[in-house]
């Protein structure tokens, strides 16, 4: 068994970071082990142009704790008002990686995301054109249809009109959670990539609702029955450069989570590293960890992997980690695996 392991410095290709006293909260747990990640834009209001981009990643950059070695990667929120050429304009002048679509009404502070998708159809042309990855979070919000077919549901009605219609349009499934979205990223040739989160690694539906109901596994999309977490394992520990990490690290305040109407969101961004060296090493794939966190993604999104290592270490006694961590906007609690961890990454 092997007991230490290092590997290329990791990235976070899906994290929320929000904004003032949460932003200050969480950014350092990223910080420590990631060197880069794309930075979501669904603040409210939401970052939809270059400016706004360019002024979130100043506040990001000044949240930072000292000597941080961490770089955001920001992304521009789609809306039937985006104006292509500032999307073109702030990729080509560095501001910018992705741009995010939010199917109207989908999921957290998603209400100005896209209803008539003809209407960003020359956004997409342009983005197609300059080279610009479109990150999708791939759910109808059709309420006919039930939440745990909305995301194969949109890969039909959706995605694929979308990337037959925009040839050359380079796509990031993100957050995928079944294994029709697995199935349809592995027939694509080329352009088309899925990040998978941690905890879908980890949780399936019967963790959310069965004994009690857990709003701390709640996010969205919703985690799906066990056959499709397994698709996913197998997936992140293909080798297949097509997946990757977006730990989707969405953190709420326990208040907005332990509620009637609690928010979407698992908060993963602190043990994130732990669990995927305990889920690898449980798949037998340890030597293919470096490639889903450090490789696949920088590849896609045309970057050079990150020079620093990290090493991780087994432990023999479990790691001890907070239940929550303390925020200025309230405590966040980091999402539970649900096993002891062992792998920790060496300070
Ligand atoms: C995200 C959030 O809280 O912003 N929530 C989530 O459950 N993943 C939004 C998102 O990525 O869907
Ligand atoms: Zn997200």
């Amino acid at each position: 068994m092997s007991e230490s392991l290092t590997i290329r410095r990791p990235d976070d290709w899906h994290l929320h970071l929000r904004d003032g006293a949460m932003l200050e909260g969480v950014l350092p747990e990223s910080a420590r082990h990631f060197a880069r990640a794309i930075i979501m834009p669904n603040l409210v209001p939401p970052v939809v142009t270059g400016a706004q981009a360019r002024a979130y990643r100043d506040r990001i950059r000044a949240a930072l704790p000292q000597g941080a070695d961490f770089t955001p990667l920001m992304t521009l929120y789609l809306t039937e008002e985006t104006d292509p050429a500032d999307v073109v304009a702030s990729h080509r002048d560095g501001t910018i990686h992705a741009v995010k679509l939010y199917p109207a009404g989908a999921t957290t502070n998603s209400a100005s995301g896209v209803r008539d998708f003809d209407r960003v159809r020359p956004t997409l042309e342009a983005m197609a054109e300059a080279g610009v990855p479109l990150c999708v979070h791939g759910e109808v919000t059709d309420p006919e249809i039930d939440i745990f077919d909305r995301e194969a549901v949109f890969i039909d009605r959706v995605l694929d009109p979308i990337r037959r219609a925009t040839p050359g349009l380079r796509v990031v499934m993100e957050h995928v959670t079944t294994s029709q979205a697995v199935d349809y990223v592995r027939t694509a040739k080329d352009g088309l990539a899925a990040t998978i989160t941690t905890h879908h690694l980890v949780i399936n539906r019967n963790h959310i609702l069965a004994g009690g109901i857990r709003p701390h596994y709640y996010c969205l999309p919703v985690a799906k029955r066990e056959t499709h977490r397994r698709a996913l394992r197998a997936a992140a520990t293909s080798g297949d450069a097509r997946f990757f990490l977006g730990t989707d690290s969405a953190p709420h305040p326990d208040a907005d989570k332990e509620s009637a109407c609690g928010c979407a969101g698992c908060f993963t961004a602190t043990n994130t590293l732990s669990i995927l060296a305990h889920v690898f090493e449980e798949e037998g794939a340890l030597e293919r960890l470096e490639a889903f966190t450090s490789l696949h993604g920088a590849a896609f999104y045309a970057m050079a992997p990150n020079a620093a290592r990290i090493t991780l270490r087994r432990r023999t006694a479990p790691l001890s980690l907070p239940a929550r961590i303390a925020t200025g906007a309230g405590p966040v609690t980091l999402f539970d695996p649900g096993f002891p961890l062992y792998w920790e990454v060496a300070e």
